[in-house]
């Protein structure tokens, strides 16, 4: 009886296991089927190495994991672009763009933690314009500079990283 029990409860945590892995995987297949600008790697990537997404047991729970993770991001993207506008030489000719983006950045920052507080409400909606409006950020970055430059900006691709990463927990909500 001791050994049953011991076996059912290790074949409940091997499910667990196996359930936690394929909702990444499922939830990544979806969402870049539905999404050709999000690709399956960059997806399953960026959740497998976020301790949160990978611990999420609902496509819901993963929505705020890696909403959270992307507004992380938009933090360091902003702090990169501090670190260009400190250093005169780089920041030379450009201050004004960078300050635009910084503010951009931040406003995106801002918007993901809005979107954050509706999702428990089930207020997907909501959670859909907040996050769209931060999705626009680095294309709002990168338009500036060029616009005004005729260049992209010194940290584009960090800034396309970002913007892929608002994408994710977006395309989540849609199939919530
Ligand atoms: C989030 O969305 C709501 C509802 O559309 C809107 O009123 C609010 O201004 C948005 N907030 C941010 C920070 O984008």
């Amino acid at each position: 009886m001791k050994f049953f029990v011991s076996f059912v409860m290790c074949l409940l945590l091997l499910n667990g296991f196996t359930t936690a892995q394929n909702l990444i995987l499922d939830s990544c297949k979806k969402a870049s089927a539905r999404d050709a600008q999000l690709k399956l790697d960059f997806c399953v990537q960026s959740l497998e190495s976020d301790p949160q997404s990978k611990a999420a047991t609902t496509l819901e729970g993963l929505v705020i994991a890696s909403a959270k993770s992307a507004a992380s991001k938009t933090i360091s993207v902003k702090g990169t672009i501090q670190r260009i506008l400190n250093d005169k030489k780089a920041s030379a000719g450009i201050e004004m763009i960078l300050r635009d983006c910084v503010e951009l950045y931040g406003d995106a920052t801002d918007s993901i933690n809005e979107a954050l507080t509706s999702v428990p409400s089930g207020d997907y909606d909501t959670v859909k314009v907040n996050l769209s409006a931060a999705l626009d950020a680095p294309a709002n970055c990168e338009d500036g500079f060029m616009e005004k430059r005729h260049q992209k900006s010194p940290f584009a691709n960090e800034g396309n990283i970002c913007r892929l990463k608002i994408l994710i927990p977006l395309a989540f909500t849609n199939m919530l």
